[in-house]
């Protein structure tokens, strides 16, 4: 696995929100409740950007339509109504947070 650093740890909080673009991947870095997830910064139902998106109980939702996405469960769209979104393995180098590719 490769560690693909994102942010400083310094700078996340409750509320953080940041989307990358790096190669082809497009990640969004959130913070909510003392977890932080990343996941891809559109929605996989219509390509929403999630920039805005809520997290209430792990569950992310999209702002355009409200699909709840579980977090904790692979992204799964709560009612099966359209693909998962896709949650990256987060990990910690040092002082910085990334995700973990294959
Ligand atoms: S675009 Fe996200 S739920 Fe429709």
């Amino acid at each position: 696995m490769r560690f693909l650093p994102l942010d400083k740890l310094i700078n996340l909080h409750d509320g953080y929100r940041r989307a990358f673009k790096i190669d082809q991947l497009e990640i969004l870095l959130l913070q909510e409740a003392g977890k932080v997830w990343a996941v891809s910064s559109r929605c996989p139902h219509q390509e929403q950007s999630l920039i805005d998106a809520e997290i209430i109980d792990e569950q992310l939702l999209c702002p355009r339509h409200h699909f709840a996405f579980e977090l904790a469960n692979d992204g799964v769209q709560v009612d099966g109504l359209c693909a998962s979104l896709k949650v990256f393995a987060t990990a910690y180098e040092g002082n910085e947070i990334g995700i973990l590719l294959p």
